[in-house]
């Protein structure tokens, strides 16, 4: 028994000492045919990776670095609201285990101001028939103090035990967040996403806020309105033209 009192999610977890990434192990496990709600937690990675191709730092024992599988019958566009889902679901989880209020950066950070604490990333295996598996790659700053961080992440990364003064337990927080992903992606396939879209516009840092939007061809400076059903948001520009954004770096002016 893993305490864990769910359905699915967490019903099978390796848990490693060090891996390269645990995306790569969850991979792999799904290939391999894991079932629905597999988690996959590593105390160290030596080759974390974040959104964008980037690096992520990933601490030994500081903080909570998992993979969970999961095959949900739903159209391959929809892939993108699971990580929304996924936001809402660490939030609640972070609110509920150390009373802290961190916010939403579209489409998935999770921010104490303007320092980051949290990063997902959903990775999609598809065929012909639609989703084999989604793999939601989770990265929570549990434990760090600043000298844990690398220096070039210093001024923008932060911690849940920076931000509290405490040492926060990353077993009872790792547990809440495989819960609320159960109750959460539940919620999602029953009543579809938009109670889930409230929930991430009750969280968000960045709906009704002027941003720019870094894409891989343009830059644009608006203001974030909301998100659609589709989890898009909606940047409306100076010209008075609202743009629909699938994918791109916001910062918050
Ligand atoms: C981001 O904000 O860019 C997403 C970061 C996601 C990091 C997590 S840590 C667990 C999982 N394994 C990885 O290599 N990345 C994700």
């Amino acid at each position: 028994q893993n305490g864990l009192n769910t359905r699915k999610i967490g019903n099978h977890i390796t848990h490693l000492e060090q891996c390269a990434s645990t995306q790569i192990v969850a991979h792999k496990l799904a290939q391999e045919g894991a079932a629905d709600g597999t988690v996959v937690i590593a105390e160290l990675q030596t080759e974390g990776r974040g959104r964008l191709m980037r690096k992520w730092d990933s601490a030994h024992g500081k903080g909570i670095w998992m993979s969970v599988i999961l095959r949900p019958d739903v159209p391959p566009h929809q892939a993108p609201q699971f990580t929304l889902v996924a936001a809402v679901a660490v939030v609640r989880a972070i609110q509920q285990v150390t009373g802290l209020e961190p916010m939403i950066k579209w489409p998935n950070d999770i921010l104490f101001g303007a320092k980051k604490a949290t990063g997902i990333l959903t990775e999609l295996q598809s065929d012909a028939d639609g989703i084999q598996a989604l793999i939601i790659g989770i990265g929570v700053n549990v434990n760090q103090q600043l000298d844990d961080f690398d220096a070039s992440v210093q001024d923008i990364a932060t911690s849940l035990s920076l931000e509290s003064g405490t040492i926060v337990n990353r077993r009872e927080l790792a547990q809440e967040i495989l819960r609320c992903l159960e109750r959460y992606t539940d919620m999602y396939i029953e009543h579809g996403f938009s109670p889930l879209k409230q929930l991430w516009e009750a969280h968000s840092a960045t709906i009704g806020k002027a941003v720019r939007a870094r894409m891989s061809k343009e830059t644009l400076e608006g203001i974030a309105e909301g998100i659609t059903e589709d989890g898009v948001l909606q940047l409306r520009t100076a010209d008075g033209k609202l743009h629909g954004i699938y994918s791109a770096d916001i910062e918050l002016k």
